[in-house]
């Protein structure tokens, strides 16, 4: 008779299984042998189950070969589903066979070993329940930010991240040799987005985009991805209301969709479940008159940092928008404020808890004069620009966008301290392997 096909982990708890043949195949997370009988936890991409097998059940050969599977090893098993109270879940499968498709050796990750460690050896580490359930719940926050997209009628476009032009000041882009020519690792997307605007209305890029700061903080990675949004026809108030359903449409998707990783990495969903719009929103100007208040030495034109940023959301549970920036801090491409010629049409979105930003947007610059100058101001090579500067002379239309940082907005949500955690392999400063 020939084997019945595998199941998965998951089907060994349905209530039907109970007391019927299952076979399954997947990796040991843990075994250990004692009288005869041997206990392995397997895990497949369903779940864990403990397998127990019995020397007469399985035949010696079987037995001594399958005790000699280390951590990671690979197994395929053929059993029954039975009752054990003491058992992960309630249930075991009981072996009547047990082949070894792996046994591998020694697996090198175990309790209390430093970080470093952990991180040369990531390409191992990251079969973790920590990373496994991180790396869900981004999946399932990427898949749940599209189809907020697609409801809103934004289109996926994919801009290039290799480029000749420096985005957001050459200071920060990792500069390659393209040929004997100097080219960059793409910061942002935007230039591209607007020009992929005009025949769209609605656009967005998932991509990475590279920072090359040396900045060692637990918020910077030198490669992160990358959602970013162009909207036209938009003014700074609609760009802070998508902001808004957005991030409460990703929260919500969290907490419905994947609750048991949110609780195993310490966010209850139920924070999550409870978010709503509208954030509340303030001035740039009232950010520093409370960061005087609370003794930081502030002033008009001094940028909002890691501290600064802590000190505003620590107590707060919902994000906060900070607006209307002076022009000097933000990039030369954002809409003069009508209001105050000082200020730009910006908007960072700050995360709760202290976490610090997640998002940047503004309105654009839709005047080519303006534009030009602004670009003079900052000491680009205007040259370089030639061709945006072209989107501002055919049908230059209000429009304004932003960039979310994917790992930040994890950060938060999944209580991560360090943002490395939020992806597989982490590009920092001191760090571009595995
Ligand atoms: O605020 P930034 O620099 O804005 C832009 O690049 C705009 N051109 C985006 C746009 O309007 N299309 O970056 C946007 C977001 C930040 O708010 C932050 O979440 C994330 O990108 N970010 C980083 N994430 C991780 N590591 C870094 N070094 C990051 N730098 C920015
Ligand atoms: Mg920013």
């Amino acid at each position: 008779m020939s084997s019945p096909a595998f199941g998965t982990v998951s089907r060994a708890f349905v209530p039907e299984a109970l007391g019927q043949p299952l076979r399954l195949r997947g990796w040991v997370q843990r075994a250990r042998s004692s009288g005869g009988i041997l206990f392995v936890v397997l895990r497949d991409r369903t779940g864990s189950v403990q397998v127990t097998a019995r020397r007469d059940a399985i035949g010696p050969e079987a037995f001594e070969a399958a005790e000699h599977v280390q951590t990671e090893g690979a197994i395929e098993v053929e059993g029954t589903v039975a009752e054990d109270r003491r058992a992960p879940g309630g249930r075991e499968l009981r072996a009547s066979s047990i082949r070894v498709v792996h046994a591998g050796e020694a697996f090198p990750i175990f309790a209390e070993q430093t970080e470093e460690f952990l991180l040369d050896k990531r390409h191992l580490a990251i079969r973790s329940p920590e990373h496994v359930a991180t790396f869900r719940l981004k999946a399932e926050a990427l898949r749940a930010l599209r189809e907020f997209l697609d409801r809103e009628e934004v289109l996926e476009m994919t801009p290039p991240v290799l480029s000749g032009n420096a985005a957001e000041g050459g200071a920060e882009a990792f500069t390659i040799d393209y040929f004997g020519r100097p080219g960059y690792l793409s910061q942002t997307a935007q230039l591209y987005l607007e020009a992929l605007l005009f025949p769209n209305e609605r656009v967005y890029a998932l991509t990475p985009s590279f920072r090359a700061e040396k900045s060692r903080t637990p918020r910077h990675l030198t490669e992160y991805l990358h959602l970013e949004v162009e909207l036209a026809w938009c003014d700074l108030s609609g760009l802070l209301d998508f902001e808004e359903r957005m991030i409460v449409a990703v929260t919500h998707a969290l907490a419905e969709r994947r609750p048991a990783e949110l609780r195993a990495l310490g966010r209850p969903p139920e924070e999550l479940a409870s978010l709503r719009a509208p954030f509340p929103r303030i001035r740039y100007a009232e950010a520093i008159d409370r960061l005087a208040a609370q003794g930081f030495p502030v002033r008009w034109g001094s940028d909002l940092g890691t501290a600064e940023e802590r000190a505003l959301t620590i107590e707060e549970r919902v994000p906060l928008f900070v607006t209307q920036f002076p022009r000097e801090l933000k990039a030369f491409y954002m809409l003069r404020s009508p209001e105050d010629p000082r200020t730009v049409e910006a908007a960072d979105l700050l995360a709760p808890e202290g976490y610090g930003e997640m998002v940047g947007g503004s309105c654009r610059e839709t005047d080519l004069l303006r534009l030009t100058e602004r670009l003079q101001e900052t000491g680009a090579n205007v040259t370089e620009y030639d061709w945006y500067l072209d989107l501002r002379r055919h049908g230059s239309v209000p429009h304004a966008g932003f960039g979310l940082g994917i790992e930040r907005l994890l950060r938060w949500v999944l209580r991560r301290e360090h943002i490395r955690e939020t992806t597989p392999f982490p590009r920092t400063p001191s760090r571009h392997t595995p």
